[in-house]
């Protein structure tokens, strides 16, 4: 088992360190590049060896340590999604009246952080399911509907009977799922494999990152033909290339979090705030914290703090606030106003470069009021892959602090083989 867990002391922090491999290979073979024949020109401006005239990113490309080192490939070259399993079914995907996605756990959470640039890039609407509360609830499903059934595992009960409901009424059925041969991948009309690697930590780390780049290469690969989305897609594409490194600078970082851990370790409470994107980045942080260090912990949509939630803060509740860069940061910089004004004990995730917010905390007046982690700047969509990672790693720390079992918290299993 010592072997297994390649010199980390669990499983969950050997995952949690895998991460940027494992998003290289989820999106080794699928990215591609089409160069524009550059036979006749001086072959300045190609800087790929054609093959035909798609060619494969290598993997390599992207494993580069400097984030901007995959930038000369662009040069001339219209990056696309390939996805082999999918590539049959999208225009029929692309007709639906509605994508649903089924999951549970974390790969909810994953659904729910990619959902927005689904609905951006196919403008179709975006619908969002636990397993068990669309059967629960018999939820109407069509024929002209689609839906994603989204697990690691590939095996969890509710996952697969809501799957067999929607078959039963005439809904394509797409599985993407982290194990191959599983129930939900044969089950499913067609399909994407997440390729995080195995994932034996029963809290799911490096498969939660991987489902949400496979949503947004889905998302990308859907409106290939939409020539208004094209820039927005080459936006995208680019950060691509770049998550990985960008991911290894976080993950640099664990040191400075393991402090944060010992100061929140013996707390009994704590709250994540976030929106937009980030708001499965908020619940998928709670969920990490309660299940494994047994600390209460609530995910919390920003936009609600006003609804209730703000009662809670006093100058003993910790807080935590993802306020990355994006078109929602002014309203979280509003929320980290409402909760300083209450006292609120603050852990801020913040863009690098963020200025104002970081001069903020470190002038005189507020020194001290806010723990601040900072992550790089990657697209939008993009950013929840970037910004779980410093929480991933504040919920293993404060299980180890805590003395509880980091890769099988109690009464939890990897796979609920049961309703
Ligand atoms: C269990 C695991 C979670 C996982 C959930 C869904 O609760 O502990 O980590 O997110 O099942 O599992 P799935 O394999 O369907 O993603």
């Amino acid at each position: 088992e010592q072997i297994m867990k390649g010199g980390y002391d669990h499983f969950m922090q050997k995952e949690i360190h895998e991460q940027p491999s494992a998003l290289v290979e989820t999106m080794r073979g699928r990215i591609a590049l089409e160069v524009e024949d550059c036979s006749e020109g001086d072959g300045s401006e190609c800087t790929l060896e054609r093959q035909g005239s798609l060619k494969l990113l290598d993997s390599l490309d992207l494993l580069k340590e400097d984030g901007g080192g995959a930038e000369p490939l662009w040069r001339g070259a219209t990056p696309r999604v390939k996805l082999g399993g999918l590539e049959p079914h999208a225009e029929n995907i692309l007709r639906s009246r509605r994508l649903i996605f089924v999951a549970c756990g974390t790969s909810y959470h994953a659904c729910l952080a990619a959902r927005q640039v689904v609905e951006e890039l196919t403008r179709v609407p975006v619908a969002l399911e636990l397993a068990s509360d669309l059967l629960d609830r018999q939820a109407p499903l069509y024929r002209d509907d689609t839906c994603f059934f989204v697990s690691q595992s590939g095996e969890t009960a509710d996952t697969l009977n809501a799957l067999q409901y929607a078959k039963r009424r005439g809904s394509l059925c797409v599985g993407i799922t982290n194990t191959v041969g599983s129930s939900i991948s044969r089950e499913t009309a067609c399909g994407v494999h997440v390729n995080a690697g195995v994932e034996i930590g029963v809290a799911s780390t490096k498969a939660y990152t991987c489902q949400i780049l496979v949503i947004v290469m889905i998302a990308l690969k859907l409106s290939e033909d939409s020539i208004s989305k094209g820039k927005r897609r080459n936006e995208i594409m680019r950060d691509l290339l770049r998550l990985p490194s960008m991911m290894r600078r976080v993950l640099r970082e664990e040191g400075v979090i393991k402090n944060l851990a010992r100061e929140l370790a013996q707390e009994t409470s704590l709250l994540a705030f976030g929106r937009g994107y980030n708001y499965a980045t908020a619940l998928e942080l709670a969920l990490k914290v309660k299940e494994l260090s047994y600390m209460h912990s609530e995910g919390i949509l920003a936009g609600e703090l006003k609804h209730g939630p703000l009662a809670l803060i006093d100058e003993t509740m910790p807080a935590v606030v993802v306020a990355t860069n994006d078109a929602l940061r002014e309203k979280m910089w509003s929320t980290i106003q409402q909760l300083l004004a209450r006292k609120g004990r603050l852990v801020l995730l913040v863009s690098k470069g963020d200025d104002d917010i970081l001069n903020y905390f470190n002038g005189e007046e507020n020194d001290g009021r806010a723990r601040i982690i900072t992550v790089d700047t990657v697209c939008d969509c993009l950013q929840p892959i970037l910004n779980i990672v410093p929480f991933q790693l504040l919920s293993y720390h404060l299980t180890v602090l805590r003395g509880f079992n980091v890769d099988q918290p109690r009464n939890l299993a990897k796979s609920v083989t049961v309703e």
